[in-house]
Formats: structure tokens, C-alpha cells, sequence
């Protein structure tokens, strides 16, 4: 079968290559899934250059998620999912390949309702977003939520639920064409970074009292004035490392008004849960997805057999939307 491949770590349009590969049958346990598509996400990046916080051994193949539909399997839970369209968790070998064999509970039923490209984007950025919202700071309602990288996508899903469960968002930006078309999504204000000044306006909108919770994506100068702007008891989640650059924080800032800054990634908060949480989890995507609060725009997508200008293409600056791989016919 053909896979995307790399040899070792680097620019992801230098070193990924399309190649055949062995294909193998699903075992004890274990689905095997005819992949349709799968997003280019910037965690799939971050691996393919090294700099991912778990990296797989070479050669490796990328793609922490997409859909497809289950040929085969054994087990009881793979009966459950045979011939279904699942969205594919991949913590491993990764999902840009035409066949992916994993542990049947990685093989998660999609509503029908939801097209091809939604399914694709099924976990990432709404179990993300729902996570850091409801389960680990669990903003409550009318509480200001300030967020950097807020034009992402994973950003667009918590300006949709900070208006489905009402609670406020400061959304950070670093262009100023992003504005309108946030506040017309349903952001509470929406600051350009290249032109603003964020702590002023933080002290303009929040009447000088801080926000009690913030999310950082990028780090650098946008992140650490992010935990500027916490207030007395604010709380702050790290989960991105867009700009590369580190967070500066004066130790009074934190200490004064015992505010706290905490990392969050994923693929770690999901093996700490029960198997409840996770179908709770899984059931609320498919409704909130259903109800267009955490969908994701597709900008372009390619083939396989495209995945150099793929990769070029989702790491422009600027872009709108998802850039999707699309698998087989
Ligand atoms: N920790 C976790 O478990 C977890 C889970 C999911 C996602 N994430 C992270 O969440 C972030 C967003 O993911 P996504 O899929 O929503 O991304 P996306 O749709 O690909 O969008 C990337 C966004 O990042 C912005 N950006 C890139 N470099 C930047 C910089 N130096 N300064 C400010 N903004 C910058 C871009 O702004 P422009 O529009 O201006 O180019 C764009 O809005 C990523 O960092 C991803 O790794 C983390």
C-alpha cells in the first residue's frame, strides 16, 4: 500500500516521501481501516520536524487523526465498529497511509450526518477545546476567557463555545484583517496584536480586574502577556508553541494574586481518563459538531500523492481552514 514516509526529522517538504510500504492484518484487538482523509494539523508538523513532546522511531509515518471506514477486525469492539466510518486516533504509526491497523478502542463511530472533511477533523481540536473549557478550567458563564491564536481553528471552536455556553472571550490576534470576522463569529472583542496594545485593552474591557482565564497557543512576548492579564486567582493553560519563543514571566506577577500557569496536551489528559469520560467526551463532539459549534473549514486538500505542496500549504501564514489529505479513490 502507498504511505507518506519520512527518514528522519526535518522540513516536512523536504523529507516526506510517498512510498510503498508492507500492509498487515488487523490483530487480537485491532481494526484495520481503510483511511478517506485525514487534516494537517500543526502537531503533525511539529513531529515530522522533531519537535513534537513525543517522538515516534524512524522511519515514521504522520497523521494523528482522520477518518475512514473499518474493513476488518477481531475482537468484540471491533465487531461493534465493522464496516462503520470511525474517526482514526492514531497515537502511533501514523494515519497518512491508504491502510491504518490500531486498537479498536482508537476507532471512534461518526455521526452521519457530518461529511467526510468534518469526520477527518473529528478529535484533535474539539476534544482539545472541550477539554481546557469544560473539564479542566471549567469557565463558567459570563467569566472573560482570553485566548492567543484565536483565528485557528481550535480558536474559532472557543469563540463558538464561549457563545453556546456564555461565557466571554478576548480573542488575540496578530493581524488586523482577522477582527470583523471574529466578532461576527461571536467573539466578545477581538485585539491585533500588530497594531493594539493588549494589556491596555485588557484593563479597558475587564475594569482593570484581569480575566480569570486565559489560553496561550504561542508563547513569546503575545504569551507572556497573556499571563499579564490574569487576575486575582487567574488561571492560565499552555497547550501550543507557535512562535518558538518562551514565556517571561515576573515571579510577583504570579505571586501577587496566586495566579497559575499550567500545561495541557491531549494525548496525556485522555489517558488519565475512565473509559466513561472518553464516550461522554466523544458523544458531545458528535452533538456540538451536529450543532456547528466545533466544526473546521477545509482550505484545500491533496492527495498522497501531493504531500509536498500539502505541507507547504498548511504551513502558510494567513491560511483559512484545514488543508486535508485525501486517501484512496
Ligand atoms: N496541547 C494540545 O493537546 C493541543 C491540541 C490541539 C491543538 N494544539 C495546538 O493548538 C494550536 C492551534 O491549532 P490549530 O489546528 O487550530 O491551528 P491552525 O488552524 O493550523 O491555525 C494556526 C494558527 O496559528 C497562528 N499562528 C501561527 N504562528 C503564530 C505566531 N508566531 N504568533 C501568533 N499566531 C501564530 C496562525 O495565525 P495566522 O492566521 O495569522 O497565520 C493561525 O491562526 C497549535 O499550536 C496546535 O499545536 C495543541
Amino acid at each position: 500500500m502507498k504511505a507518506i514516509v519520512c527518514d528522519h526529522w526535518g522540513e516536512p517538504e523536504e523529507v516526506l516521501q510517498l512510498r510503498d510500504v508492507p500492509d498487515r492484518a488487523a490483530g487480537r484487538g485491532e481494526v484495520r481501516v481503510r483511511m478517506i482523509a485525514s487534516p494537517i494539523n500543526p502537531a503533525d508538523l511539529l513531529m515530522v520536524r522533531g519537535q513534537y513532546g513525543r517522538q515516534p522511531s524512524l522511519p515514521a509515518t504522520p497523521g494523528f487523526e482522520g477518518v475512514g471506514v473499518v474493513e476488518s477486525g477481531s475482537g468484540l469492539l471491533a465487531r461493534r465498529v465493522m464496516g462503520r466510518r470511525v474517526a482514526v486516533l492514531n497515537s502511533g504509526d501514523g494515519n497518512w497511509k491508504e491502510y491504518v491497523v490500531l486498537p479498536a478502542r482508537q476507532a471512534v463511530p461518526v455521526p452521519n450526518e457530518l461529511t467526510d472533511e468534518q469526520a477527518a477533523t473529528f478529535f484533535v481540536n474539539p476534544a482539545s477545546a472541550l477539554a481546557m473549557t469544560r473539564y479542566v478550567l471549567q469557565v463558567p458563564p459570563g467569566a472573560w476567557l482570553l485566548q492567543t491564536a484565536a483565528g485557528s481553528t481550535l480558536g474559532r471552536m472557543m469563540i463558538r463555545l464561549g457563545k453556546h455556553h456564555g461565557f466571554r472571550t478576548l480573542n488575540v490576534v496578530r493581524r488586523r484583517e482577522q477582527v470583523d470576522e471574529l466578532m461576527r463569529l461571536g467573539g466578545t472583542a477581538v485585539v491585533a496584536t500588530n497594531e493594539e496594545s493588549l494589556p491596555e485593552r485588557v484593563r479597558e474591557l475587564t475594569e482593570g480586574e484581569g480575566v480569570s482565564f486565559a489560553l496561550d497557543a504561542v508563547g513569546g512576548d503575545t504569551g507572556s502577556q497573556a499571563v499579564g492579564a490574569l487576575g486575582r486567582g487567574g488561571k492560565m493553560l499552555v497547550y501550543g508553541t507557535l512562535s518558538g519563543e518562551p514565556l517571561r514571566v515576573d515571579p510577583r506577577t504570579l505571586m501577587v494574586g496566586q495566579k497559575r500557569i499550567e500545561g495541557f496536551w491531549l494525548s496525556e489528559w485522555v489517558r488519565a481518563q475512565k473509559p466513561w469520560t472518553m464516550l461522554l467526551l466523544f458523544r458531545r463532539i458528535g452533538k456540538l459538531m451536529r450543532a456547528g459549534v466545533l466544526v473546521s473549514d477545509t482550505s484545500k486538500s491533496f492527495p498522497l500523492s501531493e504531500i509536498r505542496t500539502a505541507v507547504r500549504e498548511a504551513a502558510l501564514p494567513g491560511r483559512q481552514g484545514k488543508v486535508l489529505l485525501r486517501i484512496g479513490d
